[in-house]
């Protein structure tokens, strides 16, 4: 974790395409000094670059581990599991892996996360709207998954174009 870390504890975040995006993370088993040094550097990170959440992912970090923050609540996500859910919403997202590129993505309204907190104690989180949004964008990223999968070939491709635009077709 140190190489990619600049002195004010800001990582760096890799950009669409690279491929560590696209892998599975592992659950956190341990909760020490350690686990919360790197969530100060998430949030740390993630405000650096004026996010709404930042997953362990895309700092290169392949643990279940994400951070949110929306209208002043911040939220520490571990090993995340959406338990229950309702409703529909369908809104634009960003991702700070595809800097400067939107899209619709639909969602449900409505969401209960079962977390786990910085001392490893099981909490349940439930979130609508745009929390909802952030923390469903946020636990897809532990799983592999990016926005652009929740969208049509059609449009995924074209901001794939885009994205390969931004990083000179490479990363
Ligand atoms: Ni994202």
């Amino acid at each position: 974790m140190s190489e990619n870390e600049n002195v004010t504890g800001v990582l760096e975040i890799l950009h669409y395409p690279n491929p560590i995006l696209k892998k599975q993370s592992e659950e956190v088993k341990v909760f020490d000094d350690e686990l919360e040094d790197f969530v100060k550097k998430l949030f740390a990170t993630m405000r650096s670059h004026d996010g709404v959440g930042l997953a362990a992912p895309q700092v290169g970090v392949l643990k279940k581990i994400a951070v949110i923050e929306y209208e002043e609540k911040s939220y520490v996500l571990i090993n995340p599991k959406v338990v229950d859910q309702h409703g529909i919403q369908e809104g634009e997202e960003g991702c700070l892996s595809f800097p400067g590129l939107y899209a619709n993505v639909t969602r449900p309204e409505w969401v209960k996360i079962e977390t786990y907190d910085l001392h490893g104690e099981k909490t349940f989180i439930e979130a609508n709207g745009y929390t909802a949004r952030a923390f469903l964008h946020e636990m897809d990223h532990l799983n592999g998954k990016l926005f652009i999968d929740h969208l049509s070939s059609i449009k995924r491709n074209a901001i794939k174009k885009k994205a390969a635009k931004h990083t000179g077709g490479h990363f």
